[in-house]
């Protein structure tokens, strides 16, 4: 798939079919992550593959009823929850090395985006769900102190079509020089 046609093809997919993954397209993904940019090389990702219905319902009951997401966490065959280990993207010798403190918010935001286009080539989809209890889900997946989760991710054949939300012209975020009204 051309890479173009992959960035603006994946769409959020809120409906999956039950039919499992093939174990390659999973280690294709895992591969995806692997390689994803990252602070210094770091790699601050950790990567939980939840395929337990059990867990699967006590992760989405995390999701407030609301989330249009919420439904397709049980529907998906599988979910990745996007954990990042604490205090290793943007230090340098235990001290941040900008204002921003921790990247790890970065760093797992490239994997995720990586993850979801490298589902999307091989034809699964996904949803980036950001909206839920985190320390919750923490807890339900015992993740260590040193680590947070961050966000997670229904994996699975898509049984519809996502739609397309409109997007912004570039006139609206691309400046040049200066920012604007300077
Ligand atoms: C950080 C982040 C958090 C998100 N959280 C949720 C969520 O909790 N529930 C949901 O249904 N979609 C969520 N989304 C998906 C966005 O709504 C979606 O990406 C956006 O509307 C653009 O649609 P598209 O992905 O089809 O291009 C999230 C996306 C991102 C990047």
């Amino acid at each position: 798939m051309d890479l173009m046609e992959a960035i603006k093809g994946r769409r959020s997919i809120r409906k999956y079919k039950p039919d499992p993954i093939p174990e390659e397209a999973l280690q294709k993904i895992m591969e995806a992550v692997q390689w994803s940019p990252s602070w210094a090389n770091t790699q601050c990702w950790e990567v939980i593959v939840v395929k337990e219905p059990k867990v699967k319902s006590e992760l989405a009951s995390t999701l407030i009823k609301t989330n249009p997401a919420l439904s397709s966490m049980i529907e998906a065959p599988i979910v990745i929850v996007l954990c990042g280990k604490k205090g290793i993207s943007g230090f340098k010798k235990g001290e941040a090395a900008t204002v921003k403190g921790d990247w790890l918010m970065f760093d797992t935001g490239i994997a995720m985006q990586t993850l979801c286009l490298t589902a999307h080539s091989l034809g699964l989809g996904t949803v980036v769900v950001g909206l839920f209890d985190h320390k919750r889900v923490e807890e339900i997946l015992g993740v260590s102190q040193n680590a947070e989760v961050v966000a997670m991710t229904p994996l699975g054949y898509p049984a519809v079509e996502g739609t397309t939300p409109k997007r912004k012209d570039f006139s609206e975020f691309v400046f040049y020089d200066r920012y604007p009204g300077k």
